[in-house]
């Protein structure tokens, strides 16, 4: 990825949201009650790293992020022998002990050519080891549409190198981690989130201060801040247009569609 682009702070803001999908993701893996290793790589700020430690009751958690900023927040969430928290890269992660439990929750869709490295991390596995991941399956969703069309309009004030999340299909998941040599079990979710909106136009709506957690990053990142603002409120707009305020129960939210891909994939004993 191109420098931090992360804000612990701004990804937090909807972290029962993004916390559902991790959870989702855990409760379809065995408990393991011998696992003596739990790996979670792009384990974000840790407060899901954390809960690990409860599924796990007798492992090591070890969170792993490359993001520095993730990492000084993560590590409020330290236990001393029980949850740690590393800067690193997934992609040359090398484990000094074989791992029962490797975790990657809406991480791989920001590593270009991810499915790559699925064999690598199956191996890394102990035998009867667990490797879970979920990643977000939206990028054909209005949210990442009037982004990717704002970029376009954009295409001269910003890098085309810009970090650009994606992510594949079930099936294409469950080959691969078949051919990985794991016992597969694949799965997708759409949730539907309620996110508190303000209706006031002036004001970047909920589902844009969602996406500013993580997809809008890269691009407000490498814009100064004048260009930043201007740009979110040419996104702000669209979204507006594509989810609209609407009172619920007497709140103004917003209802986002959002799909995610889970994938589990197990070792042979
Ligand atoms: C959307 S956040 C997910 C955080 C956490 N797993 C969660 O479920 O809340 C994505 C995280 O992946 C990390 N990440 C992205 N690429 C990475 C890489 N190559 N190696 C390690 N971490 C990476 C980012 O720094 C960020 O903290």
């Amino acid at each position: 990825m191109t420098g931090d682009i992360w804000n612990a702070q701004q990804y937090l803001k909807f972290a029962d949201d993004r916390l559902r999908p991790f959870l989702d993701l855990v409760a379809q893996m065995e408990t393991k009650d011998d696992a003596r290793l739990v790996v979670d790589l792009g384990c974000g700020p840790g407060n899901a790293t954390a809960l690990l430690a409860d599924w796990w009751p007798d492992a090591r958690i070890v969170g792993v992020d490359s993001s520095p900023a993730m990492i000084e927040a993560a590590r409020e969430h330290a236990v001393p022998g029980r949850v740690e928290f590393e800067l690193g890269d997934l992609r040359d992660w090398r484990p000094d002990e074989k791992p029962d439990v490797v975790l990657a929750n809406a991480v791989l869709q920001w590593v270009p050519g991810h499915l790559e490295l699925i064999g690598g991390l199956a191996a890394q596995l102990a035998p009867g080891g667990l490797f879970g991941f979920q990643v977000p399956g939206n990028f054909d969703a209005p949210s990442h549409v009037a982004l990717a069309e704002v970029k376009q309009a954009w295409a001269g004030r910003i890098g085309a190198d810009i970090d650009r999340p994606g992510s594949h299909d079930p099936a294409v998941y469950l080959e691969q981690l078949a051919d990985a040599g794991l016992e597969p079990d694949v799965w997708e979710t759409t949730y539907t989130y309620v996110i508190p909106s303000d209706p006031d136009p002036a004001v970047p709506c909920g589902v844009t201060e969602f996406v500013r957690g993580t997809a809008l990053r890269p691009v407000v990142q490498a814009l100064d801040e004048g260009d930043a603002a201007e740009f979110v409120a040419e996104y702000d707009a669209k979204v507006r247009r594509a989810y609209p305020v609407r009172d619920l129960g007497g709140r103004p939210v917003q209802l986002l569609a959002y799909r995610r891909i889970f994938a589990v994939g197990r070792r042979a004993a």
